[in-house]
Order: structure tokens, then C-alpha cells, then sequence
């Protein structure tokens, strides 16, 4: 693994590519603007999309935002490492570029052991979005990193194919009150098992969320979408996401067994339609329970 070689990377103020457990990032020094300004520019995105920073431990936290509540506190140390995402009140060494100007910072913890050993070797904040190209699908594995950022001057560490496959879950805590500004693997009945309150998915919180007003992980090919329980549309030269198999004929079927398979293998599977040259994508809507409210959420905007 070429860690060493990242962490000169950061230092000379260029970007790493790297993975988590969610997708890969590509990472930059979080207190350097400069730093920051080549993630939006390698990955042509729109500069007031704020960027999450990742820490290895909730001390890196404090070193980036403050005025931490207990009750946000209690929810990174039960949920980090992993894939949730908090909202909080941003320190001034943080660049207006890395929080598109908001007075909030958007932190995580990884949980991949190679972003840790990444995190804890460079020892800095690093600012991460996926590492696709804006629009598109994020990469979850190696050869999709590869895809999108090699031939350009980064460092790309293969965390192979990733866990979850979804980005992560992003909330906000106001008063005694959390938003869901993003669904992602730790879903809402995860936070209200924990807390007792349940995330609120309130619309007119949207604004606090920038990211989620651009297109967003759409494939070359067009996305079509049916309700579970439902017959899929038919067309033999489509490809078709299912969680049941139907009897019509499909160009090609990918079923999942489950939906935590279907959401960790969906961004590879418009990889691979992409490859095949595939125009139109038929998949199969989740209940929007559990993991399927963050699977539904990335099918409905690839399909918008
Ligand atoms: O799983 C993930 O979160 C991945 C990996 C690399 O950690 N990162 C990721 O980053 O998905 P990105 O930039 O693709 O999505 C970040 C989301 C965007 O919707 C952005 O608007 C929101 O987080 N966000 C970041 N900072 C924010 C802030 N201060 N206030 C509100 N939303 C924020
Ligand atoms: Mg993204």
C-alpha cells in the first residue's frame, strides 16, 4: 500500500483517492484551501457543494468543529467508526471552500482500515466527496477509482470493493430535534433505536443539504424504475435490477438476494451497464424501509 506516498501527496497540497466503507474518496488537506480547490476542480463540481471531512477518531472532531452537544457526541461515539455523517458548528481554520460557505462542517469517521491507516499516517483533517466525476455514479471499487481519477496527478490506495456501496448517512441535530439531510446505511430506525427521537426528513430543511439539489449518480444509460411487487416493464434490450426474478427476457439480469446487496453492488452494476453499452435500465423500487429508504432515494435520482 502506498500510504507514504499519499501522505506526501496531501502534503504537497495534491489529492488521494481513497477507500471507505461507504465509497471511495478523494481527499484533501481540509484546513487548506488550495488543497481543497483541486478536489472541485479533478472532480468538476459545483464550488457550493460543501465537502464531509474525515477524521480518525472524535479528538480529530474537535479539532474542526465545536460547541458539540451531548446528544451528538453520544451519536458519533455509538456510530463511529462508520458511515454517518454529522452536521456541526465549524471552527474558523476551516476554508469557506470546504463548507460552500456555511458556518457548519460536515464530519465523519471512516470505518475501511485503510482510510484509518491513511488518516492517522497523514494527520490531518482530509475534506472527501465520492471521487467520481459530479453527476455520476460514486466509485465503489477500485477499478471505477481507477476509472474516473487515473491519468490524472493523484494517488489512487485499492480498498477493493467496498461494504456499504451507498454514500453515507448525513444528519443534522437542531435543538433536541435530527434531521435526515441524506439516508445512507445507518437509517432512521438505527438513530431512533438509539436516541428515541426519530430523524425527520423535513423538506424545508433541504436548503442545508446543498449537495442534494444537483444531479446526481445517473449512468450513461436511462434509468427506469417499478414498484416491488410489480411486473418490470418489458424490453429485451434492457438491463433489469431485481430483488424478484420475473419470466420475461431481459439483455441482462442482475438479481440480488437481498437489499443491502442490491445497494452495495448498484453503482458497480451502472458501471458494468455502462461498459455493455446499455440504454435503458429497468430497476426494481425497494420498500422504503430500513436500507431501502437510501437505495430508493440514489434509484429516484438516477432516474430523474
Ligand atoms: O460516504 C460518504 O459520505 C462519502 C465518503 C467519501 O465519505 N462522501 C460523500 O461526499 O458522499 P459527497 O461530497 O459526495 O457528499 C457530501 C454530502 C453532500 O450532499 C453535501 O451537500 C452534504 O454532504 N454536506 C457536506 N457538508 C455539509 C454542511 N456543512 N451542511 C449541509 N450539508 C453538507
Ligand atoms: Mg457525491
Amino acid at each position: 500500500m502506498h500510504i507514504q506516498k499519499a501522505v506526501d501527496y496531501i502534503n504537497q497540497k495534491k489529492c488521494v483517492v481513497f477507500p471507505t466503507e461507504t465509497v471511495y474518496g478523494l481527499g484533501a488537506d481540509a484546513l487548506d484551501a488550495e488543497s481543497a480547490e483541486n478536489i472541485f476542480k479533478l472532480k468538476n463540481r459545483p464550488p457550493s457543494n460543501p465537502l464531509i471531512v474525515h477524521l480518525p477518531d472524535i479528538d480529530g472532531i474537535y479539532s474542526v468543529a465545536e460547541n458539540i452537544t451531548e446528544l451528538e457526541l453520544r451519536l458519533l461515539e455509538h456510530f463511529s467508526p462508520g458511515p454517518l455523517s454529522l452536521i456541526l458548528p465549524k471552527k474558523s481554520i476551516v476554508p469557506d471552500i470546504v463548507t460552500g460557505g456555511l458556518d457548519t462542517v460536515g464530519v465523519r469517521i471512516p470505518s475501511h482500515p485503510v482510510a484509518l491507516e491513511f488518516l492517522r499516517a497523514v494527520k490531518k483533517p482530509i475534506c472527501a466527496p465520492s471521487a467520481n466525476i459530479s453527476g455520476k455514479p460514486s466509485p465503489t471499487t477500485y477499478e471505477m477509482a481507477e476509472f474516473y481519477m487515473g491519468g490524472k496527478d493523484v494517488v489512487i490506495l485499492d480498498g477493493g470493493s467496498l461494504e456499504c456501496g451507498l454514500e453515507s448517512t448525513v444528519i443534522k441535530v437542531e435543538n433536541s430535534d435530527i434531521y435526515l439531510l441524506r439516508a445512507g446505511s445507518v437509517t432512521p430506525e438505527m438513530i431512533f433505536d438509539f436516541t428515541g427521537i426519530m430523524p425527520e426528513q423535513d423538506k424545508k430543511q433541504n436548503h442545508q443539504s446543498p449537495g442534494t439539489r444537483y444531479p446526481h449518480y445517473k449512468p450513461q444509460g436511462r434509468v427506469f424504475l417499478y414498484d416491488t411487487g410489480k411486473h418490470p416493464p418489458e424490453d429485451n434490450q434492457a438491463a433489469l435490477l431485481c430483488l424478484k426474478r420475473p419470466n420475461s427476457d431481459y439483455s441482462k439480469i442482475y438479481h440480488f438476494e437481498s437489499v443491502r446487496d442490491y445497494a452495495h453492488s448498484l453503482y458497480d452494476v451502472f458501471f458494468q451497464c455502462d461498459k455493455l453499452g446499455i440504454k435503458t435500465i429497468i430497476c426494481e423500487l425497494p420498500p422504503a424501509d430500513g436500507e431501502g429508504l437510501a437505495l430508493r432515494d440514489r434509484l429516484m435520482r438516477a432516474a430523474e
